[in-house]
């Protein structure tokens, strides 16, 4: 662990932005149950958010920032917002693999266990009410019902209660002026 923020570890982060950006270019709203902007906006926003939360709970910032860029690959290449939490699996583990073999080489590989943390912190996203001892499960589900709230979407149940968490993680008080 070092403190220098001279360079923050991001290599294997951009590279995956650089072919998740590549995937979603050509798609349009035909047939999605949420507009490509959202899906744009959440991908890039998510992975700093984490990014930050990972820095806050002393986790692997990169593999948070990976997991908060992916965690709606299922959505993106489906459009179906049902069940993508779980219909991500084989989807992640491919879309990573893929990444090995073309960029593992110049930009680093992500090893089998960091590979797995991702699937399963995108896996589980969709459980915002299930509490777990998995610190990116959580992660990734209070940065999900952050970034939302963030982006002015209605917030309720769960998502206020793990976007408050995350603020006070954060050590941010939201004060509203109506
Ligand atoms: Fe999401």
């Amino acid at each position: 662990m070092s403190n220098d923020i001279t360079n923050f570890p991001a290599k294997r982060l951009n590279c995956i932005l650089n072919l998740l950006h590549d995937e979603m270019k050509p798609l349009n709203d035909n047939k999605r149950d949420q507009p490509i902007k959202w899906s744009f906006m959440h991908v890039y926003s998510c992975s700093q958010l984490a990014k930050l939360l990972a820095l806050k709970r002393g986790i692997d910032p990169e593999i948070a920032g990976i997991a908060g860029a992916i965690h709606d690959l299922a959505i993106i290449r489906t459009g179906i917002f049902e069940n993508h939490g779980p219909a991500s699996d084989p989807m992640i583990r491919e879309f990573l693999e893929n990444y090995n073999s073309i960029f593992g080489t110049s930009h680093g590989k992500l090893t089998k266990e960091e590979i797995e943390i991702i699937a399963k912190a995108s896996i589980h996203h969709t459980e915002k009410t299930i509490f777990s001892e998995n610190k990116f499960c959580e992660l990734i589900k209070d940065v999900d019902s952050l970034d939302r709230f963030l982006h002015g979407k209605d917030t309720y149940d769960h998502y206020k209660k793990r976007t408050k968490s995350a603020l006070e993680d954060l050590n941010l008080e939201y004060l509203h002026n109506p």
